[in-house]
């Protein structure tokens, strides 16, 4: 690991003999700090040995006889096809993943996919945890007004519904809770279908009503939204509030889905939504687990559920920082030994700090800032020790991703038996998005543990809004096609990813 010295360049000889001790104190105390932060480091060895056990995971959450009890649930998405650019019309889309909910009013045509007009709506924190039927009288309210405000409210437009939570989609338009993550636990919904919830809740209002629903993950809204650009994008994901990826798989490989039978030479394919948030919930990761990321899963609403995610996403970043300040204040490396209320706090040190402190201009004052706010008073060597602990936890999150995202790569380069893979990742989320170095420190990192492909990284914009009315319009298309075929206006010369859209039993 390597010990950035960020020291003024310009020492005069009266200030010469201050400096040498700064100097120092900071490698010093630097070296003392490495030994806390080297249970964060990870090799190259080690993440080629991590992606070895994610794609065992990988193989056991497809699986006909080991899915269901499978860490990494690999989760059929029924989407069968990528855009090919025909795709027309006007959708609502409303995307609830992370600390946001959106609602959108997207045109596509055969150039763009065009936000006519969106819309934030804050959930409050008690929502969050309240009931699922709360939950979703929020959200009809919020799609409500939209659509008014809008003058929607006459037309019935279809629905693309980014609902970014494990579902098990039994349907495009059927997909049932498997857990809630993300600090939302509202009751009555596991289990249960949210494209249902969300219609019933629509019809106890009765002042409007919403055409054919499709639900996604934000992965695939992103894979699909990036889709529409770059046709080889076959590869969506998310570094924000939680992290995930989806990718196009050869669908005889899907074993867990019965009914979609693949004859001899077909490559038909379907997109998978990994959940590998869920990496590490059977004890897959335990030697790399810190005592910090044990406390937070300790203190979360749902331990021992999505380990991986706990290690790298944006809601829970900030706080192992703080648990690592806390520590070394305590061992007296940091502001004097003298800790404050706001930094015994749970949740007070946010993720987006982190990428505030390890900017390259205004690194030091940020920190300064961010430090005084929080009650510390801080010298240079705490400045330098806080941006290097923001610098490994930041960096141990963009290598974990890299290890999954290898993972990804490297399989689809043997499914389709290459020598060579070119492909493209969709990517969105705040980390990826806003933290000054990490999508380069992952790129460089993914670009080392699969070097037989060559990735194309693009950034979503409002991905899985757009990639929800994508989905949306590309089912319809399908849909379209399916029943010209069965009024037998056309011949059947489908495109083979179509052809058995949507499918009939699913399980
Ligand atoms: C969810 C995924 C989602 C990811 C990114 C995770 O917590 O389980 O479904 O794609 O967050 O939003």
């Amino acid at each position: 690991m390597f010990i950035k010295i960020t020291l003024p360049l310009i020492v005069t000889v009266r200030t010469f003999p201050s400096f040498v001790h700064h100097l120092k104190t900071l490698l010093s105390s630097s070296l003392q700090v490495q030994k806390y932060l080297e249970c964060f480091h990870l090799p190259l060895e080690k993440l080629q040995e991590i992606s070895a056990r994610l794609k065992k995971d990988f193989n056991r959450g497809l699986g006909k006889h080991t899915h269901h009890r499978a860490a990494v649930k690999m989760l059929p998405t029924f989407v069968t096809a990528t855009p090919d650019g025909t795709e027309k019309g006007d959708f609502l889309a409303l995307d609830l993943g992370g600390t946001n909910f959106r609602v959108l009013h997207i045109r596509v045509n055969e150039d763009e996919q065009r936000v006519m007009k969106s819309q934030n709506c804050a959930i409050p924190q008690e929502m969050m945890v309240g009931t699922g039927e709360q939950l979703f009288d929020h959200i009809a309210a919020c799609l409500g007004e939209f659509v008014n405000s809008q003058d929607l409210k006459g037309q019935t437009l279809p629905l693309g519904f980014t609902f970014s939570f494990p579902c098990e989609q039994k349907e495009i338009d059927k997909s049932i809770l498997i857990r809630w993550t993300k600090g939302f636990n509202c009751s009555g919904v596991e289990g249960e279908d949210v494209v249902k919830l969300l219609k019933e809740a629509i019809h106890r209002r009765g002042d409007y009503d919403i055409g054919s629903v499709a639900m996604v993950n934000d992965t695939v809204g992103t894979m699909m939204s990036c889709g529409y650009k770059d046709q080889s994008c076959e590869i969506g994901m998310i570094i924000g509030t939680g992290t995930n990826a989806c990718y196009m798989e050869e669908l005889k490989n899907v074993k867990r889905v019965e009914g979609m039978e693949v004859k001899e030479g077909e490559n038909r394919r379907m997109c998978i939504n990994t959940e590998w948030g869920g990496f590490g919930d059977d004890g897959a990761l335990k030697d790399i687990l810190t005592e910090y990321d044990e406390e937070v899963d300790r203190t979360s609403i749902n331990p021992g559920i999505h380990t991986f995610e706990k290690m790298i996403s944006g809601m829970y970043l900030g706080e192992i920082v703080r648990l690592v300040l806390v520590k070394l204040t305590q061992e007296k490396l940091l502001f004097n030994g003298e800790t404050s209320k706001a930094l015994l706090t749970p949740g007070t040190f946010e993720t987006r700090f982190i990428s505030e402190i390890e900017k390259e201009d205004k690194g030091v004052e940020n920190t300064k800032k961010i430090l005084a706010d929080l009650g510390l008073t801080s010298n240079a060597v705490d400045l330098h020790i806080v941006r290097l602990i923001c610098d490994t936890i930041s960096s141990r999150s963009a290598r974990l991703c890299a290890a999954a995202l290898a993972t990804i790569v490297n399989r689809i380069r043997v499914n389709r038996k290459l020598d060579h893979l070119k492909t493209t990742v969709g990517v969105d989320g705040a980390v990826y998005r806003k933290h000054p170095n990490f999508s380069e420190e992952l790129q460089d990192m993914v670009r080392r543990l699969a070097p037989q492909c060559d990735i194309n990284f693009i950034v979503s914009e409002d991905g899985s809004g757009k990639g929800a009315a994508m989905v949306t319009a590309v089912a319809q298309n399908v849909c379209i096609l399916v029943y010209l075929l069965h009024t037998n206006v056309l011949t059947p010369t489908l495109p083979h990813s179509f052809s058995t859209f949507p499918p009939q039993t699913a399980q």
